[in-house]
């Protein structure tokens, strides 16, 4: 439908997205650049949201956008007039489902050649991605990235109004945008970005590359959007940021910390405050006590490890050992003794032995995680991992990941059984897929439990005794 873009063609570099500047990040209020009104009226739209939390919040504010728009939500993708998809790059099989839903998408087009397509997210922030859109997917007709969500208004009265096609990826991340109107997924639970971006350069890892330089947001914005929150009834909030623990690190006017906010938002009148992604590196013993001292604070914590090889663990540039992490483990466990821990762990890391591996296993035995999330390693174009030398099979790394899942699996059955015969207090999200006499909602330890009760539940918080312990959830019945 779109002739070739006119106004807007920028393509991002990993070369220039790997700088670091140290100015200080402005903070820009959205209404300055929202002007455009109306002209989605009467059109609908469905975005397919990839990836992680970072993804999901996004999606929010582009809802949001279009929202004001006057665009509608589109009960079925094959309806619509504007489908986007909001792309993850962590890994290469993230992208490969993307490539394939694209390819798929390309029937609807063929029947509505009025049809919008956009690709925004993470993928766009790499050349080589853009450069194959360019070159073979000519059906996607904008595309942006994680940089200029707020521009979105502009690009569509361009790829509708003037039927040109746009592609504008910056590089750089630019201003913290506050005031982004948002559209939440959930009436109940919200996520809230406490900053953007990442400073790690872990060697695997792509997304200082595509979410740029980090920054933290003004604490009293938070504040502000939490008490916002409160007054709609949501019970629960969950913090956003790459490596959460070093929140305020970039503030060069004032000393504020990650501890120093979650004690600020412990006196808030919110039931449920979690977060999510913590550093081992940066994770310190104040941010554990202030964890202690509970109220709403949430006993529950995600603390990726990768690894349990130190020499793994240096070439993947984590900044800890395999003994800062079991201290901190101790520390945790101290402090906070009915906390539930869960982990990120890559196998197959370039260049990792038989014997490096059972390190990992090793140190997953001994911090009684209750989850973990695990992936083989996937090499990502332009990040320094994706030039180590690598020998090992496929199928070998499989094994491994097989091996380790085991382990695993055996924590998320020991991490309920805990709970059997307990009370534990359940946030009640919505009536069970299979049978709407039974509801479900997560503990404070952030564990699943279904049992019988109303529908009229949903959204509070009640007291559940657990019947039985499955591997990964629990089932329940209702305290009267
Ligand atoms: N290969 C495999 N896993 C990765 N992760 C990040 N980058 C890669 C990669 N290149 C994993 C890490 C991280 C999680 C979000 O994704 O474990 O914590
Ligand atoms: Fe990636 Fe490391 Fe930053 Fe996490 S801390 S987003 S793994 S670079």
């Amino acid at each position: 439908m779109a002739k070739d873009y006119t106004k807007y063609f920028v393509k991002p570099s990993i070369k220039d997205a790997r700088k670091r500047k140290s100015t200080d990040t402005a903070t820009i209020d959205f209404n300055e650049y929202f002007t455009i009104k109306g002209f989605g009226k009467g059109k609908t739209y469905k975005i397919e949201t990839f990836g992680c939390q970072g993804n999901e919040a996004d999606t929010e504010k582009i809802r949001g956008i279009l929202e004001a728009l006057d665009f509608t939500e589109s009960e079925k993708l094959e309806h619509a007039d504007l489908i986007l998809l909001n792309t993850c790059a962590i890994r290469e099989n993230a992208e490969n489902r993307v490539f394939g839903e694209l390819g798929r998408l390309k029937k609807y087009k063929r029947n509505n050649p009025e049809l919008i397509l956009g690709v925004c997210g993470c993928m766009p922030q790499e050349e080589k991605v853009v450069d194959h859109i360019l070159k073979k997917i000519p059906h996607v007709d904008l595309v942006f990235g994680t940089h200029n969500i707020y521009k979105l208004p502009e690009y569509l009265e361009t790829v509708i109004l003037s039927k040109e096609r746009v592609i504008e990826v910056f590089s750089e991340e630019g201003s913290i945008i506050e005031n982004m109107p948002k559209i939440r997924e959930s009436t109940r639970k919200a996520w809230v970005s406490i900053m953007y971006g990442c400073d790690e350069f872990c060697t695997y890892c792509i997304v200082p590359y595509t979410r740029g330089k980090e920054r933290s947001r003004d604490k009293d914005h938070i504040i502000h959007e939490i008490k916002e929150l409160i007054k709609l009834g949501y019970k629960e909030v969950t913090l956003l940021g790459q490596n959460v623990n070093s929140y305020g690190r970039d503030f060069t006017d004032k000393k504020y910390t990650f501890s120093n906010l979650l004690e600020e938002l412990n006196t808030l009148e919110i039931e449920r405050i979690r977060f999510t992604t913590s550093h081992p590196k940066d994770f310190d013993l104040e941010t554990v006590k202030v964890l202690a001292k509970k109220g709403n604070l949430m006993p529950y914590i995600h603390l990726p490890v990768q690894s349990g090889s130190n020499e793994v663990l240096k070439k993947m540039n984590r900044k800890y050992t395999k003994e800062d992490y079991l201290e901190l483990v101790a520390n945790i466990y101290k402090y906070i003794p009915n906390a539930s821990l869960t982990t990120d762990i890559i196998v197959g890391f370039p260049g990792e032995t038989d014997e490096q591996f059972e390190e990992t296993l090793d140190l997953v035995r001994k911090c009684r995680f209750e989850g973990a999330y695990t992936f083989v390693f996937s090499a990502r174009e332009g990040t320094p991992a994706a030039k180590f030398e690598d020998n090992m099979s496929l199928d070998e790394k499989k094994q491994r990941l097989y091996k380790l899942n085991k382990i695993v699996n055996d924590g998320y059955q020991v991490g309920t059984n805990r709970f059997e015969g307990k009370i534990v207090k359940v946030l009640v999200d919505g009536v069970s897929k299979n049978n709407d006499s039974i509801i479900a909602g997560y503990t404070e330890n952030n564990k699943l439990v279904n049992f019988k009760g109303d529908k009229s539940l949903i959204g509070t918080i009640v007291e559940v005794e657990v019947t039985e312990a499955k591997t990964w959830h629990m089932i329940g019945k209702l305290v009267e």
